[in-house]
């Protein structure tokens, strides 16, 4: 059995994650791989009962803390649940957002200092990294018109998203052979040829 790769996607709202996973998925069906496809906060029952916490418009008064362990929480579930289990038995996982965007959000957006982020974290993935990240880069004026009704994260100030934005290039320029930075403004085949160019050049057979 061939070993399991686990791929993430970051990016801002709207930046086209969802679109470039498909992309990939089916980049890796072709290789007659099986794939599982997992969303961040979410994925498995408990992760996503804290999901609709987190983006509930209504939660308006939600602290910094509270949102990062809720996040945290979230992940550690879907790790434990459905990510572990199918990296065990060789399987593709692809997850929209991973542990870049806890860094990108409530560390370059909200503040919180990045190495007790870290420090958690590590409680919440034990040893396992992403294989390989796509941070697809985008006007944030640009990915928020993409999308359609906003919920609590999104409806943030125009400066959070900036400070979100430069998080995640920062963090591509911290580990730059694990995160691919993919400016996701071009036409769309130019992003997903972007993509399937450097999946075929790690894992083309
Ligand atoms: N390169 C592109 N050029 C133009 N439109 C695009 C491009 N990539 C994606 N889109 C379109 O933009 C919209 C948002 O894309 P998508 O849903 O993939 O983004 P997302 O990052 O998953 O967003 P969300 O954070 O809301 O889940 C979709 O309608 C999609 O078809
Ligand atoms: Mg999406």
């Amino acid at each position: 059995m061939k070993k399991g790769v686990f791929i993430t996607f970051e990016g801002a709202e709207g930046s086209g994650k969802s679109t470039q996973i498909r992309n990939a998925a089916s980049f890796f069906r072709h290789q007659k791989r099986q794939v599982v496809l997992l969303r961040e906060p979410g994925g498995t029952r408990i992760s996503e009962a804290i999901r609709s916490v987190l983006l509930d418009r209504g939660n308006r008064g939600m602290s910094h803390v509270t949102e990062l362990l809720l996040y945290l929480s979230a992940r550690a579930q879907i790790v434990h649940e459905k990510i572990l289990p199918a990296l065990r038995s060789g399987k593709v996982v692809i997850c929209d957002r991973f542990e870049d965007s806890t860094l990108a959000y409530q560390g370059y957006g909200r503040g919180i200092p990045l190495p007790l982020i870290r420090e958690v974290s590590r409680l919440v993935r034990g040893t396992l990294r992403p294989d390989l990240t796509f941070v697809l880069d985008i006007d944030i004026k640009k990915g928020l018109s993409r999308g359609g009704r906003h919920d609590r994260i999104e409806r943030e100030a125009f400066s959070f998203h900036q400070k979100v934005r430069r998080g995640f290039l920062a963090l591509a320029r911290k580990e730059p052979r694990r995160v691919i930075v993919v400016d996701s403004g071009q036409p769309l085949p130019e992003v997903s040829r972007r993509v399937l160019e450097k999946l075929q050049n790690v894992f083309g057979e």
